[in-house]
C-alpha cells in the first residue's frame, strides 16, 4: 500500500508545471475607472504623510469610527467617513541607537534602519497594540486612542515600550501576520535577526509564551505568514482554535523536485500550555495541512502554489465562515493568479484525515496506517471531546506522537474543485482580498475586492453555476485607486458605512464599494451590470437597499436579463437612431463608444424605402480605435442601427441599445 500512496501525496506536486492554462486570456473588466475618473466623480480620498512610505497596517475602528494606519515612523488616525479629513498622525521613530546598531549590523540606514508599524490591534476599550520593525530591533507600544465620542486621540507612553521579538518582523520586507485574542497575541514571525528562526507565538497575557519547535523543518520550512484567524469550533471555549494561514518549501517533495512553495493551513488551539516532560512551552496541538488552488487538466493540474492572503467571511456563524484566498504562481513559464474558496468544515476534515509519515531519512512521506494515540493529537483538551483538561496531562506517547505528525496526509481542496475566479496573463497579479456579503433581489451574493501589484482593485462578484456549491466570478471593476501604480500591501473593508480602504507603499485610498451611476443612465445597463449593490428605480441606476419597497426596483444578478426585466419600462430611452446621409463616393463617420469594456458593438443599415436591415461585415467599414469609416458606394441615404450587446456566455443576451 504504502508506494501507491505515497505517489499519491507528491503527484501534485511533480506535474506543478507540466501543463499550462492553454489559451486563457484575462478577462476585461465591465468598468475600468482610472485614478482621475474615481477622484472626480466618484468620491476616491487618499491620504499620505509627507515624507512617509509603507503604509502597511490598517485597523477599522467602527465604534470609535476611526481608521488607525501604521506606516514608516509614524500611526495615523483617519475618520472612516473621509481619510483625508482632518487626519491625526503620531511620529514613533526608532531611537538613534537602533538606528546606529542597525547600521553597524550592515542594513542601509535611510532605507531599512527605521521603525515600520507593521501590526495594529484593538487591545482595550482605550489603547491599542502596535508594534513596528525598531530598526531591526523588534518593539511594541500601547498607544492610547481614548473612549469613543471623545475627540480621536493618539498618544504613546515612550517609557511603556514592550519588546516586540515574536511579534512584529524584524526586517521591513517581511509581513507580520497575527491576531489578539482577548490579551493574548498570536503570530506567525521571524523570531531573530538573521530571520531564520521562524515561530508560531503566542505571547502577552499571563500564561508563558509558547512557540513551535525550533529549527524542525517538519513543522516550518522557511514559511511566509499570510494571515492569523481565531475560529471557535463550538459552544465550548476550550475547543477554540486559532488557524495560521502561511506558504512555505515543501517538505513532503522529493529532492529531486528542488524547493517547491506550497500554502498551508496550520491549527493550534487556544487552551494549549504545552507539554509536561516534553514539548515544555511548546505547541502540542499544531498541525498543518495544505492548501490546494489548481485548475484540473487532462496531464495534471495547473497550480497557483502562492498563498498572498485570506479574508474570512463569517457572516453569521462565527463557527463556519467561508474562506477566501488569493494566489499567485511561482512559475517562470506564465504568470496567473487564482482566488479560491475554502469551507471551515473541509478545512477541519483535513485535521481529522490521516496523518502524514515519514518513517526514516530515506523513506517516502506515506498515509500513517499505524494506531494514533488517544487523545488524538490536534484535539483540544475540552469536555466536549475527551476527559483532560490541560495538555500538560497529555500522555507521553500523544505528545511524541504529535511532535512527529505536524503534516496532515490529505490536503484541503477549494469548494466546487477548482478556482473561483482566475486571471492568466494579465500583466499583473492579486496581492490582497476583502469580501462583502450583499443581499440582492434574487439572494445573497458575495462581492470580493482583490487588490493587485499594480494599484489596482478589481471587483468580482461570486453568482452560481451550474450545480451548489459551484461558483464563478464575474469581473465588474477594475478600479485605479492610486495615482502610481505600487502593490496593494493591505485593506480592509467597513460593511457598515460601505467604503473600502486600501493601502499601498506610497498612499492610503478610500472608495465606496459602489458607484451604480457608473453604470449608465438605461434600464438595461443597470441590468446588465450585474452590480448587487445597484439597481434601476424607474429614473436611474442607483443603490439598491434591500428593505425599500421592492416594486419600483429592477435587478437580475444571477441572469443579467435586461429583456424581461426592462421591457415595457416607459422610462428607458427609445432606441437612439440617427439619419445619416452619404454623398455618392464619399464618407460618412460614425462613433459609438460603449460604457462596458465587454460590450459587442454592431452596425446594420437599411437602404431608403427597404424594411430590412442588414448587418454590416467589415469590409464594408474601415475600423479605428474611435469609430467606424463609412464608404458610401451607391447609396444615396443609408439608415444606420448599431446594436449592443452585452458579453456573457449566454448566446442570446443581446440588447438592441440604439
Ligand atoms: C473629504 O475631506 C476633504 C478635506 O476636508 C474635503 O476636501 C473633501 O471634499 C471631503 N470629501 C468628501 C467626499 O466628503
Ligand atoms: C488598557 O491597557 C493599557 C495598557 O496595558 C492600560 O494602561 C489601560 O489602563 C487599559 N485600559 C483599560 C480601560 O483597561
Amino acid at each position: 500500500m504504502g508506494r501507491a500512496e505515497a505517489a499519491a501525496m507528491i503527484r501534485g506536486l511533480a506535474l506543478l508545471w507540466a501543463v499550462g492554462l492553454g489559451g486563457a486570456t484575462p478577462s476585461p473588466p465591465r468598468l475600468r475607472l482610472s485614478f482621475q475618473e474615481l477622484q472626480a466623480w466618484h468620491g476616491l480620498r487618499t491620504f499620505r504623510l509627507e515624507r512617509t512610505c509603507c503604509y502597511e497596517a490598517l485597523l477599522v475602528d467602527e465604534e470609535r469610527g476611526r481608521l488607525f494606519v501604521g506606516a514608516e515612523n509614524h500611526v495615523a488616525s483617519l475618520s472612516l467617513d473621509n481619510i483625508s479629513k482632518r487626519p491625526k498622525k503620531m511620529a514613533w521613530p526608532a531611537p538613534v541607537e537602533w538606528r546606529e546598531e542597525c547600521n553597524w549590523a550592515g542594513k542601509d540606514i535611510g532605507t531599512e534602519c527605521m521603525n515600520f508599524v507593521k501590526l495594529l490591534h484593538a487591545y482595550n476599550h482605550t489603547h491599542l497594540l502596535a508594534c513596528g520593525t525598531g530598526a531591526f530591533h523588534p518593539t511594541c507600544a500601547f498607544v492610547e486612542v481614548g473612549h469613543r465620542l471623545e475627540e480621536p486621540m493618539l498618544r504613546l507612553d515612550p517609557r511603556r515600550l514592550e519588546d516586540g521579538k515574536g511579534k512584529s518582523p524584524y526586517d521591513p520586507r517581511h509581513r507580520a501576520a497575527s491576531v489578539l485574542v482577548g490579551e493574548e497575541l498570536y503570530s506567525g514571525v521571524a523570531a531573530d535577526l538573521m530571520g531564520r528562526d521562524f515561530t508560531i507565538f503566542r505571547s502577552l497575557g499571563q500564561r508563558p509564551s509558547l512557540r513551535t519547535e525550533p529549527h524542525d523543518s517538519r513543522w516550518l520550512n522557511e514559511p511566509k505568514f499570510v494571515k492569523v484567524f481565531w475560529i471557535p469550533e463550538s459552544e465550548n471555549p476550550d475547543d477554540d482554535k486559532i488557524y495560521f494561514f502561511f506558504r512555505e518549501l515543501a517538505v513532503e517533495a522529493a529532492p529531486a523536485m528542488g524547493r517547491l512553495t506550497v500554502s498551508r493551513v496550520g491549527q493550534i488551539c487556544r487552551n494549549d500550555v504545552g507539554g509536561q516532560r516534553s514539548l515544555v512551552n511548546k505547541w502540542t496541538t499544531f498541525l498543518k495541512a495544505r492548501l490546494v488552488c489548481s485548475v484540473p487538466g487532462v496531464e495534471g493540474d495547473t497550480h497557483f502554489d502562492q498563498l498572498q492572503d485570506v479574508f474570512l467571511l463569517s457572516p453569521r456563524d462565527r463557527r463556519s465562515p467561508l474562506l477566501y484566498a488569493v494566489f499567485s504562481t511561482s512559475s517562470g513559464i506564465f504568470q496567473g493568479s487564482a482566488v479560491c474558496v475554502y469551507s471551515m468544515n473541509d478545512v477541519r476534515r483535513a485535521f481529522l484525515g490521516p496523518f502524514a509519515h515519514k518513517e526514516g531519512p530515506t523513506h517516502q512521506w506515506v498515509s500513517y496506517q499505524g494506531r494514533v494515540p488517544y487523545p488524538r493529537p490536534g484535539m483540544c483538551p475540552s469536555k466536549t471531546f475527551g476527559t483532560f483538561s490541560s495538555t500538560k496531562d497529555f500522555p507521553d506517547d500523544v505528545i511524541q506522537f504529535a511532535r512527529n505528525h505536524p503534516l496532515m496526509y490529505n490536503s484541503v481542496l477549494p469548494i466546487g474543485g477548482r478556482p473561483l475566479f482566475l486571471q492568466v496573463g494579465a500583466g499583473y497579479t492579486f496581492t490582497q482580498i476583502a469580501a462583502d456579503r450583499v443581499a440582492a433581489a434574487d439572494g445573497h451574493y458575495d462581492v470580493l475586492f482583490i487588490g493587485t501589484d499594480v494599484g489596482t482593485v478589481l471587483k468580482v462578484i461570486s453568482v452560481p453555476k451550474g450545480s451548489w456549491p459551484s461558483s464563478e466570478g464575474l469581473l465588474l471593476e477594475e478600479l485605479h485607486v492610486f495615482e502610481d501604480s505600487a502593490a496593494v500591501t493591505s485593506m480592509q473593508i467597513s460593511s457598515k458605512r460601505h467604503q473600502l480602504y486600501v493601502a499601498s507603499r506610497s498612499a492610503v485610498a478610500q472608495i465606496s464599494l459602489h458607484r451604480c451611476s457608473a453604470h449608465g443612465r438605461a434600464c438595461a445597463e443597470c441590468c446588465l451590470s450585474r452590480d448587487p449593490y445597484c439597481a434601476w428605480d424607474g429614473v436611474a441606476c442607483t443603490r439598491f437597499q434591500p428593505t425599500a419597497k421592492r416594486r419600483f426596483r429592477r435587478q437580475d444578478i444571477r441572469n443579467g436579463d435586461p429583456r424581461t426585466l426592462c421591457s415595457g419600462d416607459s422610462s428607458s430611452p427609445t432606441l437612439l437612431e440617427r439619419k445619416v446621409f452619404g454623398v455618392e463616393g464619399g464618407s460618412a463617420f460614425l462613433e459609438c463608444e460603449p460604457r462596458s469594456l465587454q460590450a459587442h458593438v454592431e452596425w446594420t443599415f437599411q437602404r431608403a424605402g427597404d424594411v430590412a436591415h442588414t448587418q454590416v461585415s467589415s469590409p464594408l467599414f474601415e475600423s479605428s480605435s474611435e469609430g467606424h469609416q463609412l464608404p458610401c458606394p451607391q447609396l444615396p441615404s443609408v439608415h444606420l442601427r448599431t446594436r449592443l450587446s452585452h458579453f456573457s456566455e449566454a448566446p442570446n443576451d443581446r440588447l438592441p441599445q440604439f
